[in-house]
């Protein structure tokens, strides 16, 4: 496994397209779910400087936060509440361009202007999200929703 990641430059999607192989190679091989949500945690807070890199696993009706990278964040999530526990009902990846403007949006840090949300379904059922904010308005689009539920399709 490489201990670092290589460098990436261009495009968005030239970015990522060059990530995702390098995420592959982080995760396979290694069987532990924790440690490899863990490290694309890592590599996406790394290689795209985000506010926030996350993920929430369903645990007892509840999302409850998982391994992440940026600042302290709300440890419990309710089905259908936020843009996370929405995403959770809906079975949906969510792009919000602004979090002020999504209704019953969770403000876990004030910094937080945009955000995507991808949920992770194994055999039909969510059984975590991958939540990612940005300081910036309309930070996401359909583009990081193709790579980021690629990246959630090998976490499950
Ligand atoms: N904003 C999310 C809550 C989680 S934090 O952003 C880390 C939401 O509305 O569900």
């Amino acid at each position: 496994m490489a201990e670092e990641l290589i460098k990436l430059e261009g495009s968005k999607e030239a970015i990522y397209q060059g990530l995702l192989p390098q995420i592959k190679g982080l995760i396979s091989g290694e069987t532990d779910q924790i440690a490899n949500l863990a490290n694309v945690c890592a590599a996406l807070k790394e290689t795209f400087d985000f506010l926030w890199v996350g993920f929430y696993l369903v645990k007892e009706e509840e999302l409850v936060l998982g391994p992440f990278q940026g600042p302290i964040a709300c440890t419990r999530i309710q089905k259908g509440k936020g843009v996370c526990g929405t995403s959770w009902e809906k079975a949906e990846t969510l792009v919000v361009p602004d979090v002020d403007l999504f209704p019953g949006h969770i403000a876990c840090s004030s910094l937080s202007r945009s955000e995507i949300v991808v949920p992770l379904i194994a055999t039909n059922n969510v059984v975590g999200v991958l939540d990612v904010d940005s300081k910036d308005l309309a930070t996401f689009d359909e583009i990081d929703a193709h790579y980021l539920n690629e990246i959630c399709s090998w976490l499950v």
